[in-house]
């Protein structure tokens, strides 16, 4: 255990110094580029991601790395870091202060710690696989709302959406009019742990990648939620599709997912 808490320790602190980086640069200006027609990159995703590397691949050589900007170390070791250095890059480039850093690490492809870090509000949640999830010093659990009818649920939608069919607009408006209401807040990992704190009651989205999801997916399990594919199969962090609910609205959401 000693080891694990170093390892959550590095990771709380690293998620803070980026963050607090991403804070300080947000009203200043950036340079953008485009990945595709709607899916950016700021200069300040970069930095992030090279300061966490550095940190990270300083404190544990022997580890590898996988993160959104290019960064893939594979020796084949026992322990792999999997980060965002900036989910919620589009609300980042247009200062709308909703986005986080999230930091996952994996021991022989299962979780073991799961970080999100949002700056703009101080807010960290973190879990170790086995022990709970937190935000900061508080336990944190799902919430116990059990209607679709009084859910507050969460989504995001796939940077393809303009060029593919399976966009997530049949799968919003067919929750549109089942739920309490929807929201789409931009950054994925901060939806996960949303639902971890009884925030949100359930999310969905899909196409999402490793370090959209790996962090975030570990908190609401250790804060007594559900996640699963659309299928309701057991999640993994490679796998796109993700449902992710306080457990109690879980069979009702896969099913309006498997609505046409
Ligand atoms: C995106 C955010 C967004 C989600 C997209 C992700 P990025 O990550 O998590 O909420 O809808 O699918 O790609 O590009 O901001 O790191
Ligand atoms: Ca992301
Ligand atoms: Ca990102």
């Amino acid at each position: 255990m000693d080891k694990v808490n170093d390892y959550l320790r590095v990771a709380q602190e690293t998620a803070s110094e980026a963050g607090q980086m991403l804070r300080q640069n947000m009203e200043n200006a950036r340079e953008i580029s485009y990945k595709g027609i709607v899916d950016l990159v700021t200069n300040f995703d970069n930095q992030a991601q090279q300061m966490i590397f550095m940190r990270l691949s300083s404190s544990f050589p022997e580890h590898d790395f996988l993160a959104e900007e290019g960064l893939s170390r594979e020796k084949g070791a026992e322990f792999r870091w999997i980060f965002d250095p900036l989910d919620g890059t589009t609300n980042y480039a247009h200062r709308f202060p909703v986005f986080c850093v999230a930091i996952a690490l994996e021991q022989k492809g299962e979780s073991l710690l799961g970080v999100v870090y949002d700056p703009m509000r101080e807010e960290m949640f973190w879990a170790v696989r086995g022990k709970g999830a937190f935000l900061n010093e508080k336990r944190i659990q799902v919430s116990s709302v059990d209607d679709l009818d009084r859910s507050l649920i969460a989504t995001g939608f796939p940077y393809d959406l303009r060029e593919s069919e399976v966009n997530n607009i049949k799968h919003f408006n067919n929750f549109m009019t089942r739920v309490q209401a929807i929201r789409r807040c931009g950054s994925a990992e901060l939806d996960l742990c949303y639902v971890a704190c009884g925030r949100f009651d359930g999310f969905w989205e899909l196409k999402l990648k490793p370090w959209d999801v790996a962090a975030g997916a570990l908190i609401i399990k250790e804060a007594g939620g559900q996640v699963t594919d659309f299928e309701g199969e057991g999640f993994r962090s490679f796998s796109p599709d993700v449902l992710a609910t306080n457990g109690l609205i879980h069979k009702a959401m896969k099913a309006i997912l498997h609505l046409d």
